[in-house]
């Protein structure tokens, strides 16, 4: 394994982490092809809950539905944690909502209290552009269950591709002094959001998650189009599906792409 930069230093990011299991085992690799695939093969070792691999750069950065995630070195957060939450089948479906609250509390606190909201089901936004991409690759094979949690966090990047210009952001742009913002805190910051929101879940179920999402719920109240669905997003059902009402009605929607319509 390489050591990535020294801010992101397995040393001191053990100093300056705040969690009970998120990171306390942990890969810090300089490049990876996906932060996912080496995470996958520790879980499929027998890897603890909580261990993580954090990379600086990633060569084949991996988003969902088969996107890429341009992935440079030097400025950003790409990360995935091994989780084995015990959890009800029924609750299971959650914890993508619940990862995106927990990314969404830390990309708040880190860019200085600007609101941050979540587009359903979990894209991270400031000022109305995405900062954070979340992929979260689930596997059960009878009673055992487990999860790599994936994190893209766009930290201090200032310059994108041109399809990203207008629809990415990183902390350190939304931030209102603009000033940079150290690697090696934020991991710290957003693995404990992430790792208590989880926990909430786990211990308390989905309503704890669901309304909180929805007062960070992007677009309410906008007219938006999920795949074939057409109409005003009106907010996240107990489901942890959206609401969208049209001149038919209100329909739930528990999967789909949700977008802007216009
Ligand atoms: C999205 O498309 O919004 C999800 C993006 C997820 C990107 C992260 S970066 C760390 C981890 N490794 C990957 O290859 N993907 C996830």
């Amino acid at each position: 394994m390489n050591e990535g930069p020294t801010e992101l230093s397995e040393a001191r990011i053990a100093a300056l982490l705040r969690t009970a299991r998120y990171g306390r085992v942990l890969e810090v690799h300089e490049e990876l092809d996906s932060t996912m695939d080496r995470a996958r093969q520790l879980a499929d070792a027998g890897a603890a809950d909580g261990t993580t691999v954090l990379a600086d750069a990633q060569t084949r950065g991996r988003g969902s539905q088969g996107r890429v995630w341009r992935s440079p070195g030097g400025s950003d957060l790409y990360l995935s944690i091994v989780a084995r939450p015990i959890l009800s089948p029924g609750w299971r479906p959650f914890v993508s909502l619940a990862v995106g609250l927990g990314v969404a509390e830390a990309a708040e606190r880190l860019s200085g209290g600007v609101r941050a909201e979540v587009k359903w089901p979990n894209d991270v936004r400031l000022r109305g552009k995405k900062c954070a991409g979340i992929l979260v690759e689930a596997r059960s094979v009878g009673e055992r269950f487990d999860l790599v949690i994936g994190i893209g966090l766009d930290v201090n990047r200032r310059e994108w591709d041109a399809e990203l210009a207008d629809v990415a952001i990183s902390i350190a742009e939304a931030r209102a002094d603009r000033a940079p913002v150290d690697r090696g805190e934020a991991f710290a910051v957003l693995l404990e959001t992430v790792e208590r929101s989880v926990d909430e879940l786990v211990n308390f179920g989905p309503r704890a998650i669901v309304p909180r999402v929805d007062e960070r719920l992007a677009l309410r109240g906008e007219p938006v189009r999920c795949d074939d669905l057409r109409g005003v997003l009106e907010g996240i059902a107990a489901s942890g599906g959206i609401l969208v009402r049209n001149a038919t009605g209100l329909h739930e929607r528990i999967a789909g792409r949700l977008e802007l319509d216009g």
